[in-house]
């Protein structure tokens, strides 16, 4: 941080405050002392705001990059895998050969559920929607673990991140199982965490289920893509859960409840369901004014992003593996991948998306991708929590193990002045 100042003149009061760099990215301006001031800043959406000091992701929206711990996402999708990226959000550095050997061990006997657990998914109604299970079974492993809870002890919150690591695709392939009437399958050990992940979805006690690695590959990489993203709203929201010293597990659940919305985790559900109701390419122009009136609530769902104001580089990794998958399944003639394709060349080349700088986002192609594979669409968001869960608890974390206090944001108040109650 250097000790520059910005001089803000506000009426007849010049005020000084701190300006901080980071190591790369826009300088930020300390307002903390405004509050002395008799002042807040105003920034509903935080579209302006640092909110935190962090150095796990960084974004640079204008020129499409993203950074997790420094190293690009294309390369790490190139050549890392999920778990060494969980590795190296959580600790900072990518682990030796030994120590990536041992993490992946560590998860493998982390991934079974506390059988009482069960009962959690038998009191949810067998159509609600897997959001809605996954958010309620994550919060009550607060339950299950509140006697090793010491925030401030660095090897219970390293427990608690295996935990979670490990046990999210298990509860999430038994939301799935339990939509659809079928048993719970349990992890195996002899297969790779996507490996795994497809079998509690896809396996059946009757059969061995045997993986196929193109669709592993595909997996793993989707979860490489989901993993982190900076001060998001799901993330945001985890952190200012934490910073009342919540249960990490309890955080983890509200950042599952914010990702569900369709702005946010949830387009990816929204964006197969959009390319369902366009139906066809020639209806395409027809949804492309819609998205254009400001009179229809309509909006092309997986395109735009707060921050990429340029292409979004998980994005151009996604359309990559949705081709692989498809062609690997013989589905390159996929009727909403026409659709896709025909709707991301149009709306890239209409002034209304090029002003406003909307490009696809990560969400666009995913859902391609998890249909092929034979994930239903209401499950698409479970597997992007599934994912970021690794991101959020680096930020929970990250901020629980140095200093910290509890987030509270101030208004601009418009409401009524001071009032008597009538009295008759
Ligand atoms: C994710 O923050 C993250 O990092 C999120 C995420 C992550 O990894 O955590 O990247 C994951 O959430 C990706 C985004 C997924 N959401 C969608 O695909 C839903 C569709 N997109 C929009 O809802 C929107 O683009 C947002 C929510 C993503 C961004 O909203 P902003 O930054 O608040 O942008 P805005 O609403 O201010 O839009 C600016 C203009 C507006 O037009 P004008 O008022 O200037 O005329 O662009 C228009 C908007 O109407 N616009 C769109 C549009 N997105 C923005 N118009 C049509 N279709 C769209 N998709």
């Amino acid at each position: 941080m250097t000790d520059r100042k910005a001089t803000l003149s506000v009426g007849e009061q010049s005020i000084e405050l701190p300006v901080y760099s980071g190591t790369v990215g826009p300088d930020v301006i300390d307002v903390r002392g405004l509050v002395q001031q008799g002042v807040f800043t105003y920034d509903p959406g935080f579209v302006s705001t640092a909110a935190c000091e962090s150095a796990i992701t960084y974004i640079d929206g204008a020129n499409g990059v993203l950074l997790h711990r420094g190293y690009p996402i294309e390369q790490l999708a190139e050549h890392s895998d999920y778990l060494e990226l969980c590795y190296l959000l959580l600790n900072g550095e990518l682990p030796s050969a030994e120590e990536n050997k041992k993490f992946h061990e560590t998860i493998k006997n982390h991934t079974m559920l506390h059988d009482q657990m069960r009962n959690f998914f038998h009191g949810f109604r067998r159509d609600a929607h897997p959001m809605a299970i996954m958010c309620g079974v994550v919060g009550a492993l607060s339950a299950f673990y509140h006697d090793q809870m010491d925030l401030k002890s660095e090897e219970q919150r390293e427990i608690t991140a295996h935990r979670l690591i490990a046990k999210m695709p298990t509860i999430a392939a038994w939301c799935y199982k339990y939509s659809i009437g079928q048993p719970f399958v349990y992890p195996r050990n002899d297969l790779s965490y996507s490996e795994n992940f497809l079998q509690m979805m896809f396996g059946v006690p009757c059969e061995e289920y045997k993986p196929n690695p193109v669709l592993a590959k595909a997996m793993d990489k989707i979860f490489i893509l989901h993993a982190d993203h900076e001060q998001n709203a799901s993330t945001s929201t985890v952190r200012l859960a934490g910073s009342t010293g919540a249960s990490p597990y309890a955080c983890i659940a509200s950042g599952i409840a914010a990702l569900w919305g369709p702005a946010h985790g949830g387009a990816n559900e929204a964006v197969l369901d959009m390319l369902n109701e366009i139906g066809d390419v020639d209806n395409i122009e027809t949804y492309i004014a819609k998205a254009k009136d400001k009179d229809d609530p309509f909006r092309l769902m997986g395109f735009g992003h707060r921050v990429y104001k340029n292409f979004d580089p998980r994005a151009k990794v996604m359309a990559e593996t949705a081709h692989e998958v498809l062609s690997e399944l013989g589905m390159e003639d996929d009727p909403l991948l026409k659709i896709a394709q025909r709707l991301e060349k149009i709306a890239l080349e209409d002034d209304y998306f090029i002003e406003r700088k909307l490009y696809p986002n990560v969400d666009f192609y995913s859902g391609l991708i998890l249909k092929a594979i034979g994930i239903p669409t209401s499950m698409f968001t479970v597997i992007f929590a599934m994912s970021r869960t690794i991101g959020w608890y680096s930020h929970w974390n990250e901020m629980v193990s140095g200093d910290y206090r509890i987030g509270r944001p101030r208004q601009l108040y418009t409401g009524s002045p001071k009032r008597d109650y009538p009295t008759k």
